[in-house]
């Protein structure tokens, strides 16, 4: 809301908000609870109970009931949660097995992750793992949610279980919750347990290079097998390596509301 100036004028609000306003008073589009409904949020009812609430927001401003909007250009928000509506995006969950490489194309030769999903349309996979990492990846043509999944500070989490050399004492296992100092900084505080001796179940929210691999190293207990469990809210322990299948409508949706709250909690402050 725009504030009085002392001297009684009104200052004119910023560019963003000038289109936004000029957007929501555009005539055309779908009406945003159809949209809304078509991402998983619940029936046509139960959206239009959510925008009434003033729960939805469209280019940053609270939706009153009866807008309308274009998927393709509208940034539409659920509580602060991005909707992915945007039409001809996918999204994989591969289990990824060991050897094989986390590019689009490998110049020596071996084989990628984008050869086990289907070839069109084209995606890429978010973040990485390294060649010896098996485990879960996912792979998709939204840029924007494959940034803010695999932001370096503030990403999703992610959930590992690491094989290592020897059983890792409990001083090991608080070094690894507190931070660890790497040759690029300390890590950021971790959750870490060990439920079987060598075994650690390792989560993370940084997404620095062969960091759980580093992290096992400055604790002095090498790691000799690696393997994602869980990014965010997704997990699949059915998912056998070299399988891939589509994320459900409700796995989208708690991945964008995952992303929301990961800034919000690791975002450094402005
Ligand atoms: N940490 C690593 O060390 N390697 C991976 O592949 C992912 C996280």
């Amino acid at each position: 809301m725009a504030t009085e100036h002392p001297d009684g004028r009104t200052p004119e609000p910023p560019l963003w908000e000038q289109w936004a306003a000029q957007r929501a008073n555009l005539p055309g589009g779908e009406r945003l609870q159809k949209v809304l409904a078509a991402t998983g949020w619940g029936s046509r009812r139960v959206c239009e109970d959510l925008i009434a609430a003033g729960r939805v927001t469209v280019n940053g401003v609270v939706a009153e009931l009866g807008r309308r909007v274009d998927a393709d250009v509208d940034q539409i928000e659920v509580d602060g949660a991005p909707v992915g509506v945007k039409p001809g995006l996918v999204y994989y969950l591969l289990n990824k097995p060991r050897g094989v490489v986390t590019t689009a194309k490998d110049t020596h030769g071996r084989p990628t992750v984008v050869e086990l999903v289907p070839a069109e349309p084209r995606v890429f996979p978010v973040g990485r793992l390294d060649v010896d990492t098996e485990g879960l990846l996912l792979l998709t043509n939204d840029g924007d949610l494959a940034h803010r999944i695999s932001h370096p500070s503030h990403g999703v989490e992610k959930e590992y279980l690491a094989h290592v050399r020897g059983r890792v004492s409990a001083g090991g296992l608080r070094q690894l919750r507190d931070g660890v100092e790497l040759d690029d900084g300390m890590t950021a505080p971790a959750d870490a347990s060990q439920p079987n001796p060598g075994v650690l179940r390792i989560t993370i929210h940084e997404g620095r290079n062969r960091q759980v691999r580093r992290m096992c190293d400055a604790i002095g207990h090498p790691v000799l097998r690696l393997v994602r469990t869980r990014i965010g809210p997704i997990n699949d322990r059915s998912l056998r390596p070299g399988d891939w299948r589509e994320l459900s409508t409700g796995e989208r949706r708690a991945l964008s509301e995952a992303v929301a709250e990961s800034a919000r909690r690791y975002a450094p402050p402005t």
